[in-house]
């Protein structure tokens, strides 16, 4: 059994319901071989933000600092979106409300949680997909609208591609290298959150053809998940990483290929890391956010629609 109680304040007050209950289904985590004073994401290092321009921290509007107020990640889509998980604001639960568009802010362009200082953005609009499912975690994404553009400056802050351009049927495929950040925990027997920023260059682990996971069995469901860690040295996301990217180059750009979304414990070698697997989900984001819609990949608009660096610009450049 192994129960992680956690010291952060937002974390710890609201609980995480749905990582709590994996946490407690009894699998002993296994503590890796290698990683006794250099524990990160799990195993990972810390990094720049520009490094992962488009890693943002998730933040509890009533907490000031911002590493106590952090509870996950998010990727920047444009000026104006982020994609992160449902779990990190639908909680199914009769004692956890559901998170309001006012309780949660993201900051953008920052490596040192609760040290470097950026002003908050307001979210306007939390779209949760409507058939994600506490039980199951299927359908693990949400949208945030942003009451105000994050200035996407292209070092610190800048927009990461949805996969308009891949096919959903081989994208990603099985070892393609992905990189997955966030402050999360760096330790897999107990709680240790980073102010750094961390990441961990981990493999995809199944085809989308794959319908199994390490040991999960018939939790992992392979058109709306994605598996992904590094299995040698035990390389995973961890609690608090929850809604962060797992990014990918795609034809040399970078593309989010999964978000983060659950396991059983972290790095633990018969349960990889799960993610939501976003090319399953991009005709729903398209639906919320058309901006986003990539015109170039869209059959139903052959040659029309903006020249695609003027539909880039325009998604880009919102003034603040
Ligand atoms: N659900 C977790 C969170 O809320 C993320 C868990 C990811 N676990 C893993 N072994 N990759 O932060």
């Amino acid at each position: 059994m192994n129960l992680t109680v956690t010291q952060k304040g937002w974390i710890a007050t609201l609980g995480f319901v749905f990582t709590a209950t994996l946490s407690l289904s009894g699998h002993v985590v296994a503590q890796s071989a290698n990683d006794s004073d250099d524990t990160r994401i799990i195993n990972g290092k810390p990094v720049n933000i520009t490094a992962v321009p488009w890693q943002i921290a998730i933040v509890g509007a009533y907490y000031s600092s911002d590493w106590v107020a952090q509870s996950c990640g998010g990727s920047i889509l444009s000026a104006n979106w982020i994609v992160s998980a449902a779990h990190c604001f639908v909680f199914g639960s009769d004692y956890r409300p559901d998170a309001e568009a006012s309780d949660v802010e993201i900051v953008a362009g920052i490596t040192k949680l609760g040290v470097d200082v950026a002003p908050r953005i307001q979210v306007s609009e939390i779209i949760s997909h409507p058939d994600y499912d506490p039980a199951s975690t299927k359908n693990d994404i949400a949208l945030l609208k942003l009451a105000t553009p994050v200035n996407l400056d292209g070092s610190t802050k800048k927009a990461i591609a949805l996969p308009w351009s891949q096919s959903a049927a081989s994208w990603p495929a099985k070892n393609t290298p992905a990189t997955v950040s966030g402050w999360g925990n760096t330790s897999s027997t107990e709680s240790d959150y980073p102010i750094d920023l961390m990441a961990a260059e981990i493999d995809v682990l199944t085809s989308p053809s794959e319908t199994q996971c390490g040991a999960y069995g018939d939790m992992y469901l392979p058109e709306l998940m994605l598996c992904a860690a590094e299995m040698t040295v035990g390389k995973d996301a961890c609690q608090g990483d929850s809604g962060g990217p797992l990014a990918s180059q795609a034809s040399g750009t970078w593309t989010l290929a999964g978000i983060v979304s659950w396991g059983i414990g972290c790095a633990n070698p018969e349960y990889p890391g799960v993610y939501t697997r976003v090319t399953t989900y991009l005709d729903w984001i398209g639906q919320h956010a058309p901006e986003l819609v990539d015109e170039e990949n869209e059959e139903e608009t052959p040659g029309g629609g903006l020249p695609i660096w003027l539909l880039y610009e325009a998604t880009q450049s919102a003034e603040p």
